[in-house]
C-alpha cells in the first residue's frame, strides 16, 4: 500500500507542480514504484513528464467525473519506475459536476483505493486553491508536503491552509499528517532566503525539511523538454536537491515502507511483485537521521504568526 503524498498549497507558484514532478522521479530513480497523479486542470505536471494533455484520453477528470479506473488512466513515463494519471483542462469544470455527488470528497480516495497497492508512493500535484480537488487530494493523502518560496510574504496563506487541514483531519482524514514543509528557490547570495528560512524555522521547527531546493535555471528549464530535471541533467543542482528530498522522505517513512512492503507480499502472488530490493538506496544516508516526521504530529492551531515552540510534533 504506497503512502500517498499531496503536494499543496494555495498559493501559485511556490513550486508545487516542480516539486511533485521532481520528487516522483526522484523516489523512481531510486527504483521506488511511483505514481505521479496531476490533479490541477493547468495540467503543467503532465506535460512536465511529456505527455500530451490534449492527446490524453482518460485523465483525472474521468476518474473523478466518469467512474473510470484509476489504472485505465495510468500512462508509463520515460522512467521504468514512473506512471503517470494525466490532468485534462477538463478537469476546471469538475468541482461543480461533483458538488451533486455523495461523499464528493472522498471520490479519490475511493479511486485509489486498489491503484495504491502497486505503488511505494502516489504524489498528487494539487491545483493553487483550497476548492474540491484539493480537499480530494488532502482526504486521499496520508500526509502533505507544503513547498514554501523563499520570498517576503511566504508565511502568507499558510494558516488558511493549515486549518483546511485541520478540518481535513476533524472531519475527513484524521490520519493526514504533516510530511514536511519544504523550502524551494533558494538563492543561496540573498540573505533574504535566510531570513525567511529562519521564519519558517521558527513557525514550523523541524518539520522544514534539512533539504532546501535551491533557484536552479536547470530546474525551470527541464518542463519545456518534458523531463524531470534529473533526466534533463542529472548532475545539476536541482537534481541533487530532489534526489537529496527523496532520500529524507525515504528515511523518514522506513517503517511505512516496511510496512507496505508485507502487505504487498501478502496481498500479491509471488512473481508479479514489481517491487525492487530497496535496501541499497536506503542505507547509507548518514547525513539524515531518523524521522520527526512519521507520526503523531500536530499542526500549528492558529496563524502563522504563532512560533513554533507552540505545538508538539
Ligand atoms: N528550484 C527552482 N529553480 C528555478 N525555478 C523554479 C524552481 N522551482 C520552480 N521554479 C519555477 O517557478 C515557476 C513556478 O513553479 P511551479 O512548480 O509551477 O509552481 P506551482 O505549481 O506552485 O504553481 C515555474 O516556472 C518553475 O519552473
Ligand atoms: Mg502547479
Amino acid at each position: 500500500m504506497g503512502k500517498v503524498i499531496a503536494v499543496a498549497n494555495q498559493k501559485g507558484g511556490v513550486g508545487k507542480t516542480t516539486t511533485a514532478i521532481n520528487l516522483a522521479a526522484s523516489f523512481a530513480a531510486t527504483e521506488h514504484p511511483t505514481l505521479l497523479l496531476d490533479i490541477d486542470p493547468q495540467a503543467n505536471c503532465t506535460s512536465g513528464v511529456g505527455l500530451n494533455p490534449r492527446s490524453v484520453t482518460a485523465s483525472t477528470y474521468e476518474v473523478l467525473i466518469g467512474d473510470v479506473p484509476v489504472e485505465d488512466a495510468v500512462r508509463s513515463t520515460e522512467m521504468p519506475f514512473l506512471d503517470m494519471v494525466p490532468s485534462h483542462i477538463n478537469l476546471v469544470g469538475a468541482e461543480i459536476e461533483m458538488v451533486d455527488v455523495l461523499e464528493r470528497e472522498r471520490i479519490l480516495k475511493q479511486a485509489l483505493r486498489s491503484a495504491r497497492r502497486k505503488y511505494d508512493f502516489v504524489v498528487i500535484d494539487c491545483p493553487p486553491s483550497l476548492g474540491l480537488l484539493t480537499l480530494n487530494s488532502l482526504t486521499a493523502a496520508n500526509s502533505v508536503l507544503i513547498p514554501v518560496q523563499a520570498e517576503y510574504f511566504a508565511l502568507e496563506g499558510l494558516g488558511q491552509l493549515l486549518n483546511t487541514i485541520k478540518i481535513v483531519r476533524q472531519h475527513l482524514n484524521p490520519e493526514l499528517e504533516l510530511e514536511g514543509v519544504l523550502m524551494t528557490m533558494f538563492d543561496t547570495r540573498l540573505r533574504l532566503s535566510n531570513q525567511v528560512a529562519d521564519e519558517v524555522r521558527r513557525y514550523f521547527g523541524d518539520k522544514v525539511f534539512k533539504t532546501i531546493v535551491q533557484r536552479n535555471v536547470r530546474v525551470a528549464e527541464s518542463p519545456s523538454f518534458g523531463k524531470p530535471v534529473l533526466l534533463y541533467d542529472a548532475t545539476s543542482k536541482g537534481a541533487r536537491n530532489y534526489i537529496a528530498l527523496a532520500r529524507e522522505i525515504l528515511n523518514n517513512n522506513q517503517r511505512f515502507l516496511s510496512e507496505a512492503e508485507e502487505t504487498q507480499e501478502e496481498s500479491t502472488p509471488s512473481g508479479t511483485n514489481r517491487r525492487p530490493n530497496t535496501a541499497a538506496t536506503e542505507a547509507g544516508d548518514g547525513a539524515v537521521s531518523s524521522s520527526p516526521n512519521t507520526n503523531g504530529d500536530t499542526l500549528p492551531e492558529s496563524s502563522p504568526s504563532t512560533p513554533a515552540s507552540g505545538f508538539s510534533l
